[in-house]
């Protein structure tokens, strides 16, 4: 009895596999028996959805405490999503202005719905709810996202993450360690009442700044800033989607994540002078961070300007 003919291509593609297995001195008649007992890969199992679904563990009985929790962890994710991207633009080897260009724009993407999804922090919990639920969540806060200063590392020179008041006496060139001193974000975390550093703060620093510090020099030459000087200082597709970069992590990300503190926490300074909480209003709002990755592409008005309700969605 004849069997079926076999399929050219297949006897092409188990030509394939044998020399590909017989390269690395594998047996390919081995590898074909474990396949024909192999499960087929489930949607579930692929992108481990019950661990996705297990990593939410509130501390209150509050029902509105999960949309704090996995709204924070969809943001997290988006943050790993941007370092990748930046992490591959670093490690090119020859970087082309389209690869450039388009890993940009992904990056923008990925803020455009962070900025645009911030609602569902704003409006979308009961304020009675989160304001009892987050005395149970202190001393942690978003401020100890690792992922957002890693962004900020990656993206620019330590420089320009220094202090607006001490940025003056240090220079591009000085120590990264001098430099990691005066980062705006260590100055920022003071206890109202005390003037001291706050324990979210120091909790902060103790687990992550030698990581600071390593991911400081390792981009010291390969961060964005320095890719774009070094390769595209002169085109203007790249100049137009960092400035867009530029607009959204540093002035429209910071302005929605605003709103959601001046929506729940209480406006007056002095109201929370002693309840150990930051400075925040002097602290967050963009106009006084004046963080910019890359200054060199903004005007000195476009930067007096900086974080001015005008500016917001016209980059
Ligand atoms: C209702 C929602 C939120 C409120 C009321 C809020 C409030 C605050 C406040 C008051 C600070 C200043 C530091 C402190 O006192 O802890 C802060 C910092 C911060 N939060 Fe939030 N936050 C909210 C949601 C988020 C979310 C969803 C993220 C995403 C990861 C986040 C990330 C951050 C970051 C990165 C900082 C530091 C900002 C900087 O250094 O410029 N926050 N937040």
């Amino acid at each position: 009895m004849m069997g079926d003919p076999v399929d050219p291509d297949l006897t092409e593609q188990l030509r394939k596999l044998q020399a590909k297995y017989s390269a690395m001195g594998q047996d390919l008649s081995s590898y074909l028996d474990g396949l024909l007992h192999a499960d087929y890969l489930t949607y579930w199992d692929y992108i481990h959805l019950d661990t996705l679904l297990s990593l939410q563990s509130p501390k209150t009985q509050f029902p509105d405490e999960k949309i704090f929790i996995v709204y924070h962890q969809i943001t997290e994710l988006y943050f790993s999503l941007i370092l990748w991207e930046i992490d591959q633009l670093s490690a090119a080897e020859s970087l082309q202005e389209t690869f450039f260009i388009e890993r940009i724009q992904r990056i923008n993407r990925y803020f455009v719905q962070l900025r645009d999804s911030f609602a569902i922090m704003v409006h979308g919990m009961e304020k009675e709810q989160f304001l009892s639920f987050r005395m149970s969540l202190l001393p942690a806060s978003g401020f100890q996202s690792s992922q957002y200063r890693l962004i900020e590392i990656y993206s620019t020179d330590m420089i320009n993450l220094v202090n607006t008041t001490e940025r003056e006496a240090l220079s591009e060139y000085s120590d990264i360690g001098q430099q990691l001193e005066k980062l705006y974000w260590r100055s920022g975390a003071t206890e109202l009442a005390s003037g001291k550093t706050t324990l979210t703060l120091r909790q902060f620093e103790k687990k992550y700044m030698p990581e600071f510090k390593a991911a400081g020099m390792k981009y010291r030459d390969k961060n964005l800033r320095k890719l774009y000087l070094k390769s595209f200082p002169q085109s203007l597709p790249v100049i137009q989607c960092l400035r867009e970069l530029d607009t959204l992590a540093n002035v429209q990300w910071p302005l929605a994540h605003l709103r959601a503190a001046g929506h729940y926490l209480h406006k007056n300074p002095q109201d929370i002078a002693a309840t150990g909480g930051t400075n925040w209003q002097k602290f967050l709002p963009p106009r006084f961070q004046k963080i910019m990755f890359f200054p060199e592409l903004w005007s000195p008005q476009e930067q007096a300007d900086w974080g001015k309700a005008a500016f917001e969605n016209n980059p």
